[in-house]
């Protein structure tokens, strides 16, 4: 099975984010997570296309975008055009989510969808066939350093189970709060691709630690 990390660049240093982005250029993540926040939807405001465009620049690795905005239909052709990989929505966010996730293939970008603490996986089971990556968030989105939510580990499986019984493609993925003692359980209870923030870019040897993540 596929296993990845997608260091999220919202716990990086933003003062010398080239610096941040050649560690991870170097290392065996593979792919840069943007975290993008409008300030409605969640609690926080991050950044947006001007950065993720300087990102695109410097970055070696796929870019995925992580939109946490309300209504995301009138940017998604915006970000697509970016030269990003992978874009995904939030359910949450969307009154007409089979409409963008059609919008994003049609740009030729991968598309995810979203699902917050609360909201359950089966309210994917109409798209889940269209989807090339489902996300799953394991802390309240907004910001990082958050406490991992425990819930996660049964969603993960029933998305498993859904994906598998639809025949969908999509990847798994999880994002907050995960470290090297969650991310074990996390692979093997079919996750694909770990998110992570504050235990890459807060400690001393990013590359190290994405090397331990990856090495179960
Ligand atoms: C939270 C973001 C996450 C966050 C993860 O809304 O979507 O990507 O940066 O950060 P950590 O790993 O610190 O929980
Ligand atoms: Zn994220």
């Amino acid at each position: 099975m596929n296993r990845y990390i997608s260091p999220s660049i919202l716990a990086a240093d933003f003062a010398n984010l080239e610096k941040e982005i050649s560690i991870i250029n170097k290392s065996n993540a593979s792919w840069l997570h943007c975290d993008v926040m409008d300030g409605v939807f969640v609690p926080n405001i991050s950044f947006g296309i001007p950065v993720i465009e300087s990102i695109s620049k410097i970055t070696k690795k796929p870019l995925d975008v992580h939109l946490m905005i309300i209504e995301p239909a009138n940017h998604i052709d915006k970000f697509c055009d970016l030269g990003i990989d992978i874009l995904t929505i939030h359910q949450e966010a969307c009154k007409h989510l089979q409409r963008g996730i059609l919008q994003i293939r049609e740009k030729g970008v991968k598309a995810g969808v979203s699902v917050s603490p609360h909201t359950s996986v089966s309210v994917l089971s109409e798209v889940i066939a269209d989807l090339d990556l489902v996300l799953i968030m394991s802390v309240n989105p907004g910001f990082g350093g958050q406490e991992f939510i425990e819930n996660t580990y049964r969603k993960v499986s029933e998305l498993k189970n859904m994906i598998e019984k639809s025949n969908s493609k999509a990847l798994i993925q999880v994002d907050g709060g995960v470290t090297l003692e969650n991310s074990k359980r996390l692979f093997n209870s079919g996750v694909n691709i770990l998110v992570t923030g504050t235990a890459i870019f807060k400690s001393d040897d990013p590359a190290g630690i994405i090397d331990k993540l990856l090495a179960i």
